[in-house]
């Protein structure tokens, strides 16, 4: 019963699993004609359930039903040692007996219930190693709550490694990002960009080597007083089944009660270049956008999630390749924004077309997780030899 619990439980994740895959890339799956792939997975992993739990009733039955033959043949046995070889008379014995049934009766439950409970131990196996794994991979957090940033985040001698076999994925990296200043983090695919602003949210924690913001160690922070200052898109966009104003203002009230809210998700979906599109829409800022933004293309779904973020009016605001899938004009127009907002926030920026990146104030170029180049976008371009400039003349092409 233990094993056929277990193997129950595992089975059970692994067909949820599939399923929620199969879900989630059903467009794509249906559109090429792969779901039958997916499907023979899912029917076997059913298949394999269904025997578990056939083996499972077959065995309940089985042991269910030689409970009684078994206390049958027990009491005969004693009824024969009693008569035969004892010679003992049978009246006290046949009342004895009675008693002695009962006793029998309630001892053979505990098997019943023993069984009970190693039908459910895959399970509670499986919720008990969450909980140890969660315990162990519990975020520390700090006590030191932070204000607004005020100076700027450093990071001293970085060093970080995802898997320390593989070696380090950023390697000595130390750099300054001032307040209300604007840098790029440049270099080819794999180079340890989004590593880093992983880092600077404080969701990954350095090997070795340090990160300060406003010279407070990053060990030492409240996360939620570092966190709920940063705004951050990224290339995978985060859009909830909801109506666009609820997306933007992620329920901070009815906009339509709320003047002063609703100029604010005005002035953000404005800054995202998103609010022209949307005053098209018949329902307007009231238009449900579907399951994880079905009903927008890609580029809207893209300027949604940055208009909440510029709703949110963060201190820091984070673009990973937030633009890369929007056409040149939509990104020169969010670039011009932020090139309107730099005064006021810090901004870090992670482009894939380097002439939108003319405007920032600082460039740092990375290669295989190393900090080769820094400077201003013209210094680094012109000079000779730079693998900046070499970037930046390949794009021009
Ligand atoms: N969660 C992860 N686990 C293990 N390795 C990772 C993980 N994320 C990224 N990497 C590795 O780290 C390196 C840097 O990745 P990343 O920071 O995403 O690069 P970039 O954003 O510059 O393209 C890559 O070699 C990648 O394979
Ligand atoms: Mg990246």
């Amino acid at each position: 019963m233990r094993t056929l619990s277990r193997k129950t439980a595992t089975e059970s994740g692994h067909l949820a699993k599939q399923l929620i895959q199969t879900l989630q890339g059903f467009k794509y799956l249906t559109a090429t004609g792969q779901n039958t792939k997916l499907g023979h997975s899912i029917n076997g992993s059913i298949g394999r359930l269904t025997g578990y739990q056939i083996r499972t009733g077959i065995a309940q039955a089985f042991t269910g039903a030689v409970r009684e033959p078994i206390a049958v043949v027990f009491i005969m046995a004693i009824v024969l040692v009693q008569l035969v070889y004892l010679q003992q008379p049978l009246a006290p014995i046949l009342v004895s007996i009675l008693l002695f049934y009962r006793g029998l009766n309630a001892m053979l439950a505990i098997q019943g219930g023993w069984q009970g409970t190693l039908e459910h131990i895959g399970s509670i196996e499986v919720v008990h190693k969450e909980f140890a794994l969660q315990r162990q991979h519990q975020e520390p957090d700090g006590t030191r709550q932070i204000g607004p940033l005020s100076q700027g985040i450093r990071l001293q001698n970085l060093h970080y490694s995802y898997d320390p076999q593989q070696g380090d994925v950023l390697k000595d990296i130390t750099l300054e990002i001032p307040v209300r200043h604007s840098v790029t983090f440049v270099g080819e695919s794999g180079a340890g960009k989004s590593t880093l602003v992983d880092l600077l949210t404080l969701m990954l924690k350095p090997r070795r080597g340090q990160i300060c913001i406003d010279s407070v160690p990053g060990d030492a922070i409240q996360l939620a007083s570092w966190r709920q200052q940063i705004g951050y898109v990224s290339q995978e966009t985060v859009v909830f089944d909801d109506s666009i104003a609820n997306n933007i203002s992620l329920w901070a009230g009815d906009h339509r009660q709320d003047v002063l809210l609703e100029r604010r998700i005005h002035e953000a979906a404005r800054q995202a270049h998103i609010a022209h599109f949307i005053e098209t829409l018949p329902d307007g800022y009231d238009t449900l956008v579907g399951d994880r933004g079905l009903r927008l293309s890609g580029g809207q779904r893209q300027r949604l999630f940055i208009a909440r973020e510029l709703f949110r009016r963060p201190n820091l605001l984070i673009l990973d390749e937030a633009t890369s899938a929007l056409d040149s004009e939509s990104e020169r127009a969010i670039q011009k924004s932020i090139d309107e907002l730099k005064e006021q926030i810090t901004v870090v920026l992670i482009v894939h077309r380097l002439s939108t990146i003319r405007n920032v104030d600082q460039v740092y170029v990375f290669d295989q997780g190393r900090l080769v180049e820094q400077g201003s976008y013209e210094g680094l371009r012109d000079c000779d030899e730079s693998r900046f400039g070499k970037l930046v003349a390949m794009q021009a092409l």
